[in-house]
Parts: structure tokens; sequence; C-alpha cells
């Protein structure tokens, strides 16, 4: 008998501006969506009908490592067939690779009678966040997408992950300019060590930024979401990323930053009609240049990673 199971994943928001790597939130209505096969044999096939440009080398694939961290813990050979039907646009900072690789060990753990938490989940699909980042696993974006919400990672070993509240008022505008910027690349420019002066004032945006959230306090949230340690060496990788900045913060928002490790660009707005304006003036930035861009306006999403539909086949 064959299992399939076919698995919608969302897009997310990592670091939140001061929160590298411990910091993630889920979008609404953008994602990835993947079918995982599962029947008797051993093996794994990975088939991109996407229309975006996926690696053909199994081993460069997102998907290959979190599959295999799943099914060595699982103890059991299967014949593991997934299809990728639809994705994000790799390197648009919306969690591209993390959508891919929540989608199919969230399909596959379905197909194989639910023997892990979503928690666990999580630390699979990091196995693919490791490969596309130069090495380092990280959870920020493959957090929220298998949990939905605002996620924290309070820590890595072991690792401890916290869902947090999201204000009724918290409205992102999310505009992912037409370039490209890899992971591995924007972690690359990143220094080894800062100064205590500089850690000092982000933990501070840290804290006041987690509490915002406990706090529902969305005012306290935008200035919190300010980042000393990371951006001023990724900003680089976005045209124009200061000026753009004054724009929205002109146009009404609370706080503007990049999203992952770009060169998507995130704002947080207290109402849709800010958060709405402020996206037509991103999106204008980057047009005022030559460059394409798409547009996300909307709300945090609860919902994570989720099955859209199941079967079983005798073939
Ligand atoms: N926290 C990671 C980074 C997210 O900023 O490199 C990558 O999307």
């Amino acid at each position: 008998m064959k299992k399939n199971v076919r698995v919608f994943a969302p897009g997310t928001v990592a670091n939140m501006g001061c929160g590298f790597d411990v910091m993630g939130m889920t979008l609404n209505g953008v994602g990835d969506i993947v079918s995982v096969s599962v029947s008797e044999g051993d093996g794994l096939t990975i088939e991109n009908r996407s229309s975006v440009d996926l690696p053909t080398e199994l081993d460069k694939n997102v998907i290959t490592p979190a599959v295999r961290a799943l099914m060595n813990e699982f103890g059991e050979p299967r014949m593991i067939e997934v299809v990728v039907e639809h994705k994000i646009s790799p390197g648009s900072g919306i969690g591209s690779s993390a959508a891919s690789s929540a989608a199919a060990v969230y399909a596959l753990n379905e197909a194989l009678g639910c023997p892990f938490t979503p928690e666990k989940l999580v630390e699979f699909a990091m196995e693919g966040e490791k490969l596309i980042s130069g090495g380092t696993p990280h959870a920020d974006n493959v957090g929220p997408a298998i949990l939905g919400g605002v996620v924290l990672m309070r820590g890595y070993e072991p690792l401890d992950i916290v869902r947090l509240p999201v204000p009724d008022n918290f409205f992102c505008s999310v505009v992912h300019p037409d370039i490209m910027v890899s992971t591995k690349d924007a972690r690359a420019v990143l220094p080894k060590d800062i100064t205590l002066r500089l850690a000092v004032k982000q933990w501070g945006n840290v804290a006041g930024l987690v509490a915002g959230l406990a706090l529902k306090d969305v005012y306290l949230i935008g200035r919190s979401m300010v980042d000393s340690v990371i951006e001023p060496h990724r900003k680089a990788f976005i045209p124009g990323f200061d000026e753009l900045r004054s724009k929205v913060l002109a146009t009404g928002a609370l706080s503007v930053n990049i999203s992952g490790s770009g060169p998507s660009v995130f704002a947080v707005s207290p109402d849709m009609e800010t958060a709405s304006k402020v996206g037509e003036v991103m999106s204008r930035h980057f047009a005022d240049m030559g460059i394409g861009s798409d547009l996300y306006v909307g709300t945090v999403s609860n919902e994570g990673a989720r099955v859209l539909n199941s079967s079983l086949s005798s073939r």
C-alpha cells in the first residue's frame, strides 16, 4: 500500500528584527505545497513540479537531510517519493527553503502515522537549514513554518521553543524585491564576535520584543524591532535600504527590518490601512530603481504546516 499526504507549509519572517536565529513569525496565504508518498521499500526521490528551479542532485536539496534525519530516528526503511508542487522563490527572505523542508517532514510524519511531535519535526527540518546556511542549523523559519504564529527559540541545546501571542493590531507588510540573496552569502558577511555595548543594546530590544508580544503592545514591539548587530552588515544587499526605511517610517510604520537573511524587507504597522500604504511605498521604492517586487500585506497566521489531503492506494 502507498500512503500519500499533501501538505502546505507557510512562508515565514525570521529574526523579526533583533532576534537573529531566535525569533520567527508565520505569514498567511503564501507558502509551499509538497506531497509525500510512503510505501514498502527503501529509497528517496524528489521531483520538482513547481515553477522555480531547484537543485536536481538529491544531496543539494534541503528536503533530503530533513527527510533522512526523520527516517534515521524512525528506524525502519521506507520508499519515500516527494513531489514539490508549489514553491516560494528561493532566496526570497521569507523562508523558502524552510517551507519545503517543513512541508516534507510534516507530510512524511503524517504518512507514517504521526510518530513524532511537531517540535521534533522542527529539529528534523533544521537539517535542511543547515545545508543552505553554510553549516549552522537554525529554527527561526522552520519553527514558525511548522508550528504557526510567532515563535521564540529560547535555546538550541536542547531545542526549547516558546509560542508567543500576537496583538490584534499587528499588521505586516513584506516586500520581496526581484533580486536574490543566498542565506549562505548573507551569513558569510557577519562578524564572529560583537562588542558588549552592542550586545546590551540588542538583548534590551529582544527582551522588549518578547515583552511587547506578551503584553500585546504593538508600540513596544515596534520600538524594539531594531537590529543593531546584523543589519549593518547585510543592508548593502538591499538597494537603497536606508532610504526605504525613512520613507516607510514616514508613512506610519512602527518598524522596518530585513526579513530573515533578505532581500525581503518587512514593516510592522498598527492598522491595515497603514500597512497597505507602507506596502505601496515599498513596491514603489524598488520599481523606481527598475526592480520588480512581490508584496504581502496582512496579519500573522496562527496556523503552521497543515494537511491539504491524504489518500491510500494499492500501488
Ligand atoms: N536567522 C537566519 C539568518 C534566517 O538571518 O541568517 C535565514 O532566513
